[in-house]
């Protein structure tokens, strides 16, 4: 028989009236056909993030990151939780941060990503308990070819292991108790930035015997071998041997601690890291010139086979040459691993890549630093600790917040594409099923460069490269352009002819519908498409002639 079930708008009034909230649903990433989405409240969303500085994680220092990610318009707070405020005292837990900041990012109505500082912070051992720090037999570091230990801690560390997945697994209990219902938070990033600076390995005993055993059948599955088809990590990996057994190490490490932590309360958790230069293709053996170990894009394979609790391996960008962006992009977003980014510097040269990091369906971005704390990271970030610091980003924010579901599910169903200006100032062009769109920057928004003269001057304002255009194909001759600084010419593809038959400026409202405020002609799009200097969204109608 059929029992009577009520329908969801009366279940939910029913819950209030009695007391008895709903759970919300778990967040989850979810994929189809190589891109993914990450579910909240059953839903895509787009993080649109705003991390603390590393010293903000104390009740008293979170006013000025809840202004900063105000003021960025954030729909997302990242913020550490450290092993040393957590267990200060062996087995004796202190979560009082954790219920003042999921108590306060409710009141800002703002989402949570947790940034687990535990055995690794950049790779050093800084954010463990004084307990750890002073107890070198019990949690040891890595040992050089001679037997000198290094300043990190070693990943064969099995007590180290162990303490640490204890203290997470007590954290993710938490999470589990006093977010089940609102589920304000979406995700936990498991340690920071890891592996070693001037070590490729661990030499220790217990490390050297590991290296000496046949490599695992899950890594031979997923990473190539580069010599031997069998056999130790030196016979199969060559010289990337030292390497890629860090990799292994840490990511099983790592993967240990998530998967107990999601046994517990099972949310999505990634990993981040500093990066290895993009470009150098193919990848040279490690030379002491990035972190050994850590999720660097040419062993995420590694990573997938040591860590599969591990959701994501992300790129922490800071460097804003566009050609090393782009490939990150290219190399972090893949089939087997959605596109976050957690990191992102602040100055004002890396505002412009938002937009081909949302065009290219990322789950999220994040500005690192977005906290009024006196406090700044410059020369690597901005050098504004006031409104100043959110201006690069604010702009591209307040143009996604309105649509983020929107657009998370367009990027889920492969209907977006974007681009921010290269270094070299050329033409990009995006390519559509039927349409392409031409990109060009630093024109003014009337007339063309051909004609010479003032024309061909690049416009005030441009002198450094800040234009870039996110467009998603919202139906097959209909496009949704968010841009700021480019000229945006549609040509149908070749061999068809088309034209543009309408282009509104407007925006979304509150409950998502299309605000239509011009449309624009004569002057307007004589030129083609000009975005200007403040970001702005564009619905462009194209027609082919019947
Ligand atoms: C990357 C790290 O992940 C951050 O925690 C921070 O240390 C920045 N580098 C530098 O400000």
């Amino acid at each position: 028989m059929k029992t009577p079930s009520l329908p969801p708008v009366l279940a939910a009034v029913l819950a209030c009236l009695l007391g008895t909230a709903q759970a919300a649903e778990l967040p989850r990433l979810v994929s189809q056909d190589g891109r993914h989405a990450l579910l909240v409240d059953g839903k895509p969303f787009l993080i649109l993030g705003a991390q603390a500085h590393n010293s903000s994680n104390y009740p008293g220092a979170l006013k000025p990151v809840w202004d900063a990610a105000h003021d960025l318009k954030a729909n997302t707070v990242l913020m550490p939780v450290a092993w040393e405020q957590v267990e200060p005292v062996e087995g004796q837990f202190d979560f009082s941060f954790v219920d003042t900041l999921v108590k306060q990012a409710r009141q800002q109505k703002k989402r949570l990503v947790i940034l687990w500082f535990a055995t690794w912070k950049n790779t050093s051992a800084q954010y463990t308990p004084e307990w750890v720090k002073l107890n070198p037999e019990r949690f040891p570091a890595m040992k050089d070819p001679e037997g000198k230990p290094s300043y990190c801690l070693s990943p064969f560390g099995t007590e180290t292991l162990k303490a640490d997945r204890k203290a997470f697994v007590a954290l993710m209990g938490h999470l589990k108790q006093i977010d089940s219902t609102d589920r304000t938070v979406l995700m936990v990033q498991v340690e920071n930035e890891v592996g070693t600076y001037g070590l490729v390995r661990d030499f220790a005993p217990a490390a050297q015997a590991a290296f000496d055993q046949p490599v695992p059948a899950a890594v031979l599955a997923h990473k190539k071998p580069v010599a031997a088809a069998t056999g130790n990590w030196r016979e199969v990996y060559g010289p990337y041997a030292d390497e890629y057994f860090h990799a292994w190490a840490i990511a099983r490490y790592i993967g240990e601690i998530a998967k107990a932590g999601r046994a517990v309360y099972d949310l999505p958790m990634y990993v981040n890291n500093a990066l290895r230069n993009p470009l150098d293709q193919p990848p040279k053996p490690w030379n002491k010139d990035f972190a050994s170990g850590g999720p660097t894009w040419d062993v995420i394979d590694i990573y997938k086979a040591a860590a599969p609790a591990i959701d994501i391996a992300s790129p922490d960008i800071y460097t804003p040459d566009s050609e090393q962006v782009n490939a990150n992009l290219r190399l972090f977003g893949r089939r087997d691993n959605p596109l976050w980014i957690p990191e992102i510097g602040t100055r004002p040269a890396y505002g412009r890549f938002l937009y081909a990091m949302l065009g290219r369906g990322a789950i999220g971005v994040s500005p690192f630093g977005i906290d009024y704390f006196n406090y700044t990271n410059h020369p690597l970030g901005t050098t504004a600790t006031d409104k100043a610091l959110v201006e690069p980003f604010e702009p591209v924010y307040r143009m996604f917040a309105p649509i983020q579901r929107q657009w998370a599910q367009w990027a889920f169903d492969g209907k977006t594409q974007g681009m921010g200006e290269a270094d070299d100032r050329k033409p990009q062009q995006l390519d559509f099923p039927g349409w392409t769109a031409k990109l060009t920057y630093r024109l003014g928004r009337f007339g063309e460069a051909a004609w010479g003269g003032e024309f061909a001057k690049p416009t005030p304002g441009t002198e450094n490269p800040n234009g870039g255009v996110a467009m998603a194909q919202i139906a097959p001759d209909e496009f949704l352009l968010i841009g700021q600084r480019v000229r945006v010419r549609m040509e149908a593809a070749e061999g068809t002819q088309g034209m543009m038959l309408r282009a509104e400026q407007g925006r979304f409202d509150d409950q998502g519908r299309w605000v239509m405020e011009r449309v624009w002609n004569g002057d307007q799009v004589d030129y083609g498409l000009n975005l200007p200097a403040e970001p702005v969204m564009l619905k462009v109608k194209m027609g082919r002639p019947r």
